[in-house]
């Protein structure tokens, strides 16, 4: 593949494509398909990923957008792994698209090669690198039969201090509280101050993350039924040995996804998109 701006290296015997261009770089590891950094012009990093990862290979990477696909959460047979088997398998960059503005990957699970076995979904990711960062995930039924399916793009964001942090773009909408299973309204901005796990629905407008030190973010979506946000503080970080002590003061999840039932017909498609913007004033 001739590419000007994507190269591959070798890390903890791992493959990665690093994308170096005018106005970005970014690093994506072949397992998981998972987006580890993006950087934008000024070096300004805009993910997190814990000083604690694991990036062998033996399970999911914590940090960057692990991708949770074919479901969201626990599976309800709990042999299996939590949030599906997309973000445990090597991904194979298919095609790249590049000119002066960006860099588009196109990744593809390798599932063959795999010990999880998916014979009624496909699945393709676009990853739009640039000014501004896009994830696109295209799944389709490939089977003869109506197939369901749940989803995420497991963003996390980097902040300076997530206790001088606000979202806005919630505002009046319903959201269930994962923790004390409850459901309840959101008033205002949204301010996190302790673990928070919670998934917003019917989310209109894009959400802004406003994050004193760092421009402001905005975050948007389609495709999606419901944002999740998730920052484990000190109580559930702890409970999590990939994930560094003091990391929660730097991140928080914003999650584009599909946490309710998506069922596709026999040939139909979906596509999940978040798309994160830099806002400048
Ligand atoms: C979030 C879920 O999306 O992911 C949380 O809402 C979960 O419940 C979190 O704890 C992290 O999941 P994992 O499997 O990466 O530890």
């Amino acid at each position: 593949m001739r590419t000007k701006y994507v190269t591959t290296k070798l890390s903890n015997g791992q493959k990665i494509y690093q994308v170096d261009h005018p106005f970005c770089t970014a690093t994506i590891s072949e397992f998981g398909g998972q987006l580890l950094s993006f950087q934008d012009q000024q070096g300004d990093e805009w993910l997190w990923l814990s000083k604690s990862a694991i990036k062998d290979g033996s399970k999911a990477i914590r940090g960057g957008v692990p991708i949770c696909w074919p479901w969201f959460g626990p599976n309800v047979d709990k042999t299996l792994p939590q949030h599906g088997y997309a973000r445990l398998v090597n991904w194979a960059l298919v095609s790249v698209e590049e000119d002066e503005f960006g860099v588009q990957l196109t990744l593809q699970p390798d599932f063959v090669n795999s010990k999880y076995e998916i014979h009624n979904l496909s699945l393709f990711m676009k990853i739009d690198l640039g000014t501004s960062l896009s994830i696109q995930l295209h799944t389709e039924n490939i089977s003869n039969f109506s197939v369901s399916f749940s989803q995420a793009i497991h963003t996390y964001l980097a902040v300076d201090d997530i206790n001088e942090c606000s979202i806005s773009g919630l505002n009046g909408c319903v959201y269930l509280d994962q923790l004390k299973n409850k459901i309840s309204h959101q008033e205002n901005d949204l301010v996190l101050n302790q673990w928070t796990d919670s998934i917003y629905s019917n989310v209109q407008s894009p959400i802004t993350l406003a994050n004193r030190g760092k421009t402001s973010k905005s975050i948007d979506g389609n495709g999606h039924d419901s944002v999740v946000i998730w920052n484990p503080w000190q109580d559930g970080a702890r409970l999590l040995s990939d994930f560094d002590d003091l990391g929660y003061q730097n991140m928080i999840c914003i999650e584009m996804a599909n946490t309710g039932t998506t069922t596709l017909a026999p040939r139909q498609s979906h596509t999940l998109t978040q798309v994160i913007s830099k806002i400048t004033s």
